[in-house]
């Protein structure tokens, strides 16, 4: 595996690939990789003849007061497993080389980017949607990976790519779970032991309100109010708990069938995301 930290060296090396007609898949990552981001880069491996696996972790979506500075950067462990992995290329940019210091343009999805988590984060799909669409004219890449996990963020690149006609295949790849049904995610690392008890119920109340749904109760606003006050009583401060859907992740209606409860709570000081994604009748 080969560790690159400029374009101009990423350029060169894409260029030799390109005349090789090689296909090239990608997976952007902030680092501090579980193994959520190893599925993706195994997903990517069996698709391609090349991996570029990115480590960037983007300013421009966390917002004041949010965690960048302490967000975790284990640049050296994520680089063992991804060359064990195989991976051809480790793109790790700084924050001078991905940004301009008189940047002017930002990529903007509007409507879904303000919903959900866009609502609490103002302006963090806008830091992300930017980046990712910097990275594709970087990497140049045939496809890209991405976790369900971060549904919204996916809807959000999706219909970027859609939008500005950009010549990359999206790949959505399961959530990866621990065994108690925690999503992986590299915030559970801010959990203390006890919050990390609490924390598979996030993913329990998502299953419940799935059923909920599935045994024909139609009263989502109901399921959605319980399930808000079941994570409250223990102990989690809830941002949304949504009943959507799967489409343009707007409130699901009666004759919806293909849905997804979206939530988002906070846990202590870290804030979790998990969804769950199913159809009221199998086609
Ligand atoms: O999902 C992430 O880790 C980030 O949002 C992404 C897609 C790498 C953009 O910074």
């Amino acid at each position: 595996m080969q560790t690159i930290n400029t374009i101009k060296n990423l350029a060169a090396v894409l260029k030799h690939w390109k005349q090789a007609g090689l296909s090239i898949a990608f997976v952007p990552t902030m680092g501090n990789l579980h193994a959520g981001h190893l599925k993706l880069v195994a997903e990517a491996k069996a698709k391609a003849d090349k991996v570029v696996v990115s480590i960037f972790v983007n300013p421009t979506q966390f917002g004041i007061g949010e965690d960048f500075d302490s967000y975790p950067r284990t640049e050296a462990q994520d680089a063992k497993q991804l060359a064990a992995q195989e991976v051809d290329i480790l793109f790790l940019p700084s924050v001078a080389e991905m940004y301009h210091s008189n940047a002017k343009t930002t990529v903007s999805v509007a409507g879904i980017s303000a919903l959900h988590c866009g609502l609490s984060r103002p302006g963090h799909f806008d830091g992300v949607s930017t980046v990712v669409c910097k990275l594709f004219n970087m990497v140049q890449p045939d496809m890209a990976f991405f976790g369900e996990k971060d549904f919204q963020q996916l809807a959000v690149i999706r219909t970027m790519v859609r939008d500005l006609n950009i010549p990359v295949k999206i790949h959505a790849v399961a959530t990866i779970r621990e065994s108690d049904g925690l999503a992986m995610s590299s915030r559970n690392g801010y959990l203390t032991p006890e919050q990390r008890k609490i924390a598979p119920q996030l993913y329990q109340a998502l299953c419940a309100a799935k059923e909920a749904v599935l045994a024909e109760n139609q009263a989502f606003a109901q399921i959605e109010r319980q399930q808000r006050q079941n994570l409250e009583s223990a102990g989690f401060a809830v941002d949304y708990f949504s009943i959507c859907r799967a489409e343009d992740l707007l409130p699901a209606k009666q004759n919806d069938n293909e849905l997804v409860i979206l939530a988002a709570a906070k846990l202590g000081k870290p804030r979790l995301i998990d969804n769950i994604q199913f159809k009221i009748k199998a086609l």
